[in-house]
């Protein structure tokens, strides 16, 4: 699936379903600030939500006191449908349609979060594309708060194949420059009442 397949399928998602027909939904983005809290990031970082859709957790941020955190996604659909329930608030934020694996910004960010949007990358060569980019993107010292499939979570989301990662394949996808300090499991439960069980990690770049 190239980047514009990619594109074309997440716009008709976020096109044809609201908030509660989305698998992925969550009111609010409880495990994800519970592990940003935990470990200690500033809220003098500055924050990008790879894959954030039209997650909540942009406006939690907003709120915890970052300045202008980043959403970005590959679906401008999505990113559409967050301005649009944000209102005059979405001028709080900054908006950034890439590929995740293609894109290469002009800052560097303290804070990269992204819970759901890596095990859609299945091959390895994505998976790395991937990783160049948090590279690129997380400033010396910077956390990343990464939440994918478990191991023994689903294998398809979407209508779209999934990866399923542990601890130990995100820390040998992100290498040596990243040290994990935190991780947990997490069962999330979709708006219909599924079971999808979550490997969250927590990394911290090394200071160069
Ligand atoms: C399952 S949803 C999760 C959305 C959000 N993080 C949340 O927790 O509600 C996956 C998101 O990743 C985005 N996405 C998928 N592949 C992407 C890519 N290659 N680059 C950027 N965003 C991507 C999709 O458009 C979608 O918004």
């Amino acid at each position: 699936m190239d980047s514009i397949e990619r594109a074309t399928h997440w716009d008709a998602v976020y096109g044809a379903k609201a908030d509660a027909e989305l698998s992925w939904y969550e009111s609010e983005p409880a495990v994800s600030l519970s592990l940003i809290e935990a470990a200690g990031v500033p809220t003098s970082a500055q924050a990008i939500d790879v894959g954030g859709g039209r997650s909540r957790l942009a406006e939690a941020l907003l709120e915890r006191g970052h300045l202008r955190p980043t959403v970005l996604d590959i679906s401008a659909t999505a990113l559409a449908g967050l301005r649009a329930r944000l209102g005059p608030r979405a001028e709080r934020l900054q908006f950034i349609r890439a590929d995740v694996m293609q894109f290469r910004g002009e800052r560097r960010y303290g804070l990269w979060h992204d819970r759901a949007a890596l095990h859609f990358l299945c091959r390895p060569e994505e998976q790395r594309a991937y990783a160049a980019t948090l590279n690129s993107a997380l400033e010396p010292g910077g956390f990343a708060v990464i939440g994918t499939f478990a191991k023994d979570g689903p294998e398809r989301c979407s209508g779209l194949p999934c990866a399923r990662h542990d601890a130990a394949s995100l820390v040998a996808l992100l290498g040596p420059d990243f040290d994990l300090i935190n991780s947990c499991t997490h069962v999330h439960h979709t708006p219909w009442g599924g079971a999808q069980r979550f490997q969250f990690c927590v990394f911290r770049r090394v200071l160069e």
